[in-house]
């Protein structure tokens, strides 16, 4: 079996993915499967940087020739490495926009490619907070409150955006762009000019932002594998010195300290799993998905998001879990996700 791993992509979280997709690349089982990796520059250039044999310590952007358009090295790769294909099956690793949004999974279903992880449908939901959170109240999945607007309804509504963010959410909220993940564009807001800096900041990033009520709460994650049963690991935790989890907290600092399984009592963590495969199910999940948690000291619980390919490096939460939860190897996960992509 050929199997190809996409990374960079024009995103945000375009080093993320590269770091996700190293990991990947080494934990394959280069006697098993043939490893080709596709990389996807910050502008959308394709290229491919061929079979790789070794382990490797970090990904290259590759040579990108400058004349190049994102069509031509799309059609380039695809001819290169599709036309003539065997068995083969794509690893999409990559994080936020043009990657974990359904927008290559359409390309791989119109090629019929088989691909790790989420289809079109809940690539594209789960992508957008906004979608997500009206998809999850519909079934009653708990969540903070929450409330969305586009750029054009801010643009020619502004006062009355900030003032129905003040009646229906107040402060201390977060101002999220809808759609980029590691935390990239979020404000945490305690009065209206903080309101209107972080609502201008993050329009720059998205055409639509989502505004929470800040849950006091601990923030605990989920890792669900599977297609039509999926299966829930145990509940992990992050422990931070920070108010929230920020870009540089999660992946630069190091300041995140996972405690796995999180100390919590077996009812809750038994109705995290039940809410995480509720998640799962009613967004069309396949292959895995991971939800993420705030947990009050109540032991109330909110879902805060769910990721359709969440960052999975070495030291990465999703991983973690699963070892903890019953055993399971990096390389044997990733080989379940292969197999659920061809089953
Ligand atoms: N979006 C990043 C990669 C994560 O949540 O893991
Ligand atoms: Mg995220």
């Amino acid at each position: 079996t050929q199997v190809y791993v996409l990374y960079g992509g024009k995103s945000v979280e375009h080093e993320i993915s590269k770091r996700t997709a190293v990991a990947i690349i080494n934990a394959l089982d280069k006697e098993k499967y043939d490893v080709y990796s596709i990389y996807i520059s910050s502008e959308g250039i394709w290229g491919t940087t061929g079979m790789v044999k070794e382990e490797l310590k970090e990904l290259q952007e590759g040579k990108s020739d400058s004349a190049m358009t994102p069509t031509l090295s799309l059609a380039k790769v695809l001819q290169e490495c599709f036309s003539q294909r065997e068995e083969c099956v794509v690893i999409p690793a990559l994080h936020g926009t043009h990657g974990e949004d359904g927008t290559i999974q359409g390309l791989l279903e119109l090629m019929d490619v088989p691909y790790v992880g989420n289809g079109i449908l809940s690539s594209a939901i789960g992508i957008d907070k906004a979608m997500t959170k009206e998809i999850f109240s519909k079934v009653g999945i708990p969540q903070a409150e929450y409330v969305f607007f586009t750029l054009h309804e801010w643009q020619r509504h502004t006062n009355r955006v900030y003032d129905q963010i003040e009646r229906k959410i107040g402060y201390p909220c977060f101002v999220k762009p809808a759609k980029l993940g590691s935390s990239v564009g979020i404000h945490r807001c305690q009065n209206q000019d903080e309101l209107k800096e972080a609502v201008k900041d993050s329009f720059t990033f998205d055409q639509k932002i989502v505004v929470d009520k800040e849950v006091i709460g601990r923030e605990m994650q989920i890792a669900v594998i599977g297609n039509e049963d999926p299966k829930c690991s145990v509940a992990g935790e992050y422990i931070l010195e920070k108010s929230f989890m920020d870009y540089n907290a999660k992946y630069v600092d190091g300041k995140l300290i996972p405690i796995i399984p999180a100390n919590i009592p077996d009812s809750l963590h038994q109705k995290m799993q039940e809410i995480s495969q509720q998640a799962f199910q009613v967004l069309n999940g396949s292959g895995l998905m991971r939800v993420d948690f705030f947990v009050t000291e109540e032991n109330e619980l909110y879902v805060n998001e769910v990721n359709t390919f969440p960052g999975f490096t070495g030291h990465s939460m999703f991983p973690a879990l699963w070892e903890a939860t019953n055993g399971i190897t990096y390389s044997e996960i990733i080989e379940k996700f292969i197999d659920l992509a061809i089953e």
